[in-house]
């Protein structure tokens, strides 16, 4: 059955250049990117994402660090693969959170390190269950922007909404 994963290229990745290096990874899969962009991510963002790590004493290093505060990239790429097994598939490559013990052909293993904080940059996200990747697809992106439908939808009429638009 097909699933779908939330992928985030950390700071850490996009500033060693590595967003080619990760997608062409992730293309061994076969699975379909069905969204993706640049996000910059807020601090409300950062903390709903990571709010299952609240009480870890790495917490403030681990927002810091998904907003990019730490490498001069206030930036992450944000993509939504989709097939069947995408969670497992995507994750067995990306390798475990703690750099040093993931494999080391796998991207974590290739790419990750631990800061002298402790902190594990392991380059990329991804969810860990259907439940977690609903959440995370739904916390990063709009449905119009993803082009698949991959959850329920509904249609609201907004009223007074400030949007911008090219002038
Ligand atoms: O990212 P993943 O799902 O593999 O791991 P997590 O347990 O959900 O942790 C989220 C993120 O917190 C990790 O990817 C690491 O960047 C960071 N982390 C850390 O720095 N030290 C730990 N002991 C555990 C997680
Ligand atoms: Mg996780």
């Amino acid at each position: 059955m097909n699933e779908q994963v939330l992928v985030l290229i950390k700071p850490d990745g996009l500033k060693k250049s590595l967003t080619g290096n990760i997608l062409t990874r992730l293309s061994e899969t076969k699975l379909e990117i069905v969204a993706c962009k640049i996000v910059r991510v807020s601090k409300e963002l950062a903390i709903e994402h990571y709010k299952h790590m609240q009480d870890k004493p790495f917490f403030e290093e681990l927002i810091k660090y998904i907003q990019g505060e730490m490498h001069d990239r206030k930036k992450v790429m944000a993509m939504v693969y989709w097939g069947p097994n995408a969670i497992q598939k995507v994750r067995q490559l990306a390798g475990s959170t703690n750099p040093e013990e993931a494999e080391s052909t796998s991207i974590r293993g290739s790419f990750g390190r631990i800061t002298t904080k402790g902190l594990y940059e392991n380059v990329l996200h991804a969810s860990t269950n259907e439940t977690e990747a609903e959440r995370e697809i739904k916390l990063w992106f709009d449905p119009v922007e993803i082009i698949v439908d991959l959850y329920p939808t509904k249609i609201v009429t907004v009223e007074k909404e400030k949007k911008k638009v090219w002038a």
